[in-house]
């Protein structure tokens, strides 16, 4: 067989690695998502009926909260999250440059200021000390993000929150499933908000809850989602009742019946999803942890990660191009890389709003000039694994400025 660095690549002309395009992430729907779903909408319940409080429940024991409470997406729940911290104009809220935009937003739609702190260089995850060296009067929160599915330092967080008085927003859209010395992610900070987007490791379509201990917020995420509004309609309707209060100023952020019951059947299948995602996680690790130049995400001891993405860096004195050349490389071997993150303050909004120019978070900054997410869902085939690691290995020997040759040329 011809060594990787041999084969000609896609993109000057060569055969792709694979016929058709590989996403980097999809949802998996079977027969007992699609029955649930029809259920639902053979009844007299579409909106917001009894799936709500049942996938609410059956959440909240998965991830060993008291409370979960559903919204209309991640986004929804990370607003909710940030209204019920108390978050308003004047206040600021620190948070990770490596993520979503929808973190840092949150904030913004309060009318508070998202204030950054960089992250580490192994897991991309925010810095306690960095978080610690921005704290002022103003901050009221700090919002971790487990990036990729790798969970924060959180009790470093959490000891700093307490001895500042911050409430600890955890954004764990990338970490359903995900342990924390031996802890589910979902019942450790004061909030902790899930997505549950189709790349995600459960899906609703679009959705997001936010699980917490405390009576009080989780009361507060409820009316938020609802106008403001005490009190649930299909309990008032039951009692014949119509009188309601509105207490506060919400949303619509309800997410409805026919979400909720694809979300149960989902929820069934979590943990299979998990071991599959932690499978192909493990032969990435293996397979192209020799690749010269390569950098695998790492683990550190305490964190048992959800493998939401699978972020490569590569070092870039090892090759004769940079991202874009190998990205489009890969992209042409029908491989669906992608790219997380942009660091939130590069955007242009970020950079018109608040006057960043480039240099404020150098670990961040440095990381996203080489990071590729390779696929990683759970309805991933083992071809569909190897056609990844066939094709990073073919790019990557190509442009590779090493004589080093390829484990597999290696092995004969
Ligand atoms: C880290 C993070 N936070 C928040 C969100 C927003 O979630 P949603 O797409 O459900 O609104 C996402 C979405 O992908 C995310 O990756």
């Amino acid at each position: 067989m011809k060594s990787g660095s041999e084969e000609q690549l896609a993109i000057e002309g060569g055969r792709p690695v694979r016929q058709t395009l590989l996403p980097y992430g999809h949802e998996s729907i079977d027969e007992d998502d699609i029955s649930a779903v029809v259920d639902v909408l053979r009844s007299d319940w579409i909106t917001t009926g009894p799936r709500v409080a049942e996938f609410e429940e059956a959440f909240a024991r998965r991830v060993g909260a008291r409370h979960a409470v559903s919204f209309s997406s991640g986004t929804a729940a990370l607003h909710a999250a940030a209204h019920s911290a108390g978050l308003k104009p004047g206040d600021e809220a620190i948070t990770t440059p490596m993520t979503f935009c929808a973190t840092a937003n949150c904030v913004l739609y309060q009318g508070a200021k998202p204030v950054f702190a960089d992250v580490f260089s192994d897991t991309l995850n925010i810095d306690p000390e960095q978080i610690r060296a921005r704290i002022t009067e103003k901050t009221k929160a700090i919002i971790p993000v487990d990036y990729a599915g790798h969970p924060a330092d959180l009790d470093q967080i959490l000891e700093l929150a307490d001895e500042k008085g911050l409430v600890v927003i955890e954004d764990a859209c990338h970490a359903l499933g995900a342990r924390y010395k031996g802890r589910d992610i979902g019942g450790i900070c004061d909030m902790t908000v899930f997505s549950f987007h189709p790349v995600k490791h459960i899906t609703t379509g679009e959705g997001g809850m936010v699980c917490t201990d405390d009576d009080q917020l989780a009361e507060g995420l409820r009316h938020f989602r609802n106008h403001g509004i005490e009190g649930d309609a299909r309990q008032r309707q039951a009692k014949g009742q119509w009188y309601y209060e509105m207490v506060e100023l919400g949303f619509n952020y309800r997410l409805t019946d026919i979400g909720c019951v694809l979300g149960l059947s989902q929820l069934k299948k979590l943990d299979q999803n998990l071991a599959r995602r932690r499978e192909i996680a493990a032969r990435y690790n293996s397979e192209l942890k020799d690749l010269p130049g390569m950098v695998l995400p790492s683990t550190r001891p305490e964190a048992m990660p959800a493998w939401h993405l699978y972020p490569i860096r590569f070092d870039l004195s090892s090759f004769r191009v940079g991202r874009s050349e190998i990205f489009a490389a890969l992209r042409t071997e029908n491989i669906g890389v992608n790219v997380h993150y942009i660091p939130v303050h590069a955007h242009p909004f970020y950079r018109q709003r608040f006057g960043y120019s480039g240099g404020e978070y150098p670990v961040a900054e440095a990381a996203y000039e080489t990071l590729i997410s390779l696929p990683m869902f759970h309805g991933m085939t083992d071809q569909d694994a190897k056609s990844v690691i066939d094709a990073v290995e073919k790019v990557f020997g190509h442009y590779a400025i090493l004589t080093a040759k390829s484990p597999k040329s290696k092995g004969g």
